[in-house]
């Protein structure tokens, strides 16, 4: 058996929406992508859409129409991908690392409120592994310091807090459709937001600053989405929900059936909220008979796949180390990093390779 930890789900239907486009030969910006925007918008619960390259773009993007850069500080979670922080770099701000809250490995509000300092100017939610992060108390943080809250969905597609969708709750959100995520365009990315001077912004920097046809009010750049993009991103939000419901379904069979192995500990669902399922990771304790890495290395060997979302907190990446970040600002993080074991809860896993992910687990621990 080879169980792989993603498998993008290319079905007929996308197949087909791709060539279709091709054939019309308008392969650039244009109604195909107005589409994709529109349908988002309506999928996510917000006045505007704005698809771009990737989801980094669309951090970065978010970034520039709230004019953030030099002498500005940004508050992230050290626990994430690194476009998280580096966007923030990109425009000349400073990253500054929050620690997480070890049931969802998301930012900890408590933890950002000791960051505050007068040069703060939003924070960075991500929804880590597709489990929303702490909205409510961000937003009031937020409101009190008049700070900016930026979603960061890359790994949350129809995830939700109280039944709202993540990507409608902050300032903006920004949307990754890479290949591994639980829906995709290949490479692609969406800016969500209910504020019309934020999408009038970024339409323009998207768009190399053109106001009107070569008529260029402020600097941008060429960010676009292709049409190509935008056809496998329609028909792929048409089934992003069967394909969460698998997830779920996974996800919810996986912890019933691993409850009682007492040298892991499973993900959890904070109530009220919806978890998607980017990733299902689990903690190894101390005490599993293997430890995390020989346990991921015999999975490998009895043909499972596994991944560690992430080995290295954001500021112990060499790139941080060397702008002279201390090294243990984020404790919390870097236990999370020594820890944490994502296995397969893709869509596509057979009830019987479910059921030899839960039989070879149990067996090594
Ligand atoms: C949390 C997070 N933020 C940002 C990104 C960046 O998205 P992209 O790879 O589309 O640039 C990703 C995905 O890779 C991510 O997982």
């Amino acid at each position: 058996m080879k169980i792989r930890i993603v498998e993008p789900v290319i079905e007929d239907d996308d197949i087909n929406n791709v060539v279709e486009v091709l054939k019309s030969k308008w392969l650039v910006h244009g109604p195909v992508v107005e589409e994709f925007e529109r349908k988002f918008a309506d999928y996510i619960g917000v006045k505007h859409a704005l698809a771009v390259m990737n989801g980094t773009v669309a951090l970065y993007l978010i970034l520039s129409a709230l004019d953030i850069g030099q002498g500005d500080e940004v508050i992230v979670p050290d626990f994430t991908f690194i476009a998280t922080a580096n966007t923030v770099l990109m425009r000349g701000a400073k990253p500054v690392f929050a620690d997480i809250e070890l049931e969802t490995y998301n930012i900890d509000p408590d933890d950002v409120l000791e960051k505050i300092t007068n040069k703060t100017k939003a924070i960075i939610a991500v929804h880590l592994y597709g489990h929303p992060a702490n909205m409510k108390d961000l937003l009031e943080i937020a409101e009190d310091y008049k700070l900016y809250v930026i979603e960061d969905a890359a790994q949350a597609h129809g995830a939700e807090i109280h039944g709202v969708k993540v990507g409608s709750i902050g300032h903006a959100a920004a949307f990754s459709f890479y290949a591994t995520k639980n829906m995709t365009t290949g490479e692609g990315g969406m800016i969500t937001t209910n504020t019309e001077w934020i999408a009038s912004k970024i339409k323009l920097l998207r768009d190399h600053g053109q106001e009107a046809k070569y008529y260029h009010v402020t600097l941008g750049g060429n960010y676009r989405m292709t049409a190509m993009q935008a056809a496998l991103g329609i028909s792929q939000l048409k089934k992003l929900d069967k394909l969460n419901n698998a997830r779920i379904r996974n996800a919810e069979y996986l912890i019933s059936n691993l409850r009682d192995v007492t040298s892991i500990k499973l993900p959890k669902v904070k109530p009220g909220y919806k978890h998607v399922w980017h990733q299902f990771v689990i903690w190894v304790k101390d005490e599993h008979p293997l430890g995390r890495d020989k346990l991921a290395e015999e999975l490998h060997r009895r043909g499972i796949q596994t991944a560690i979302h992430y080995p290295r907190p954001v500021h112990l990446q060499p790139l941080y180390r060397a702008l002279g970040y201390p090294s243990n600002i984020c404790p919390r993080s870097i236990e999370a990093s020594k820890h944490v074991l994502s296995i397969p809860v893709h869509p596509l896993l057979t009830q019987r390779e479910l059921d030899y992910i839960i039989e070879t687990i149990r067996e090594l621990s």
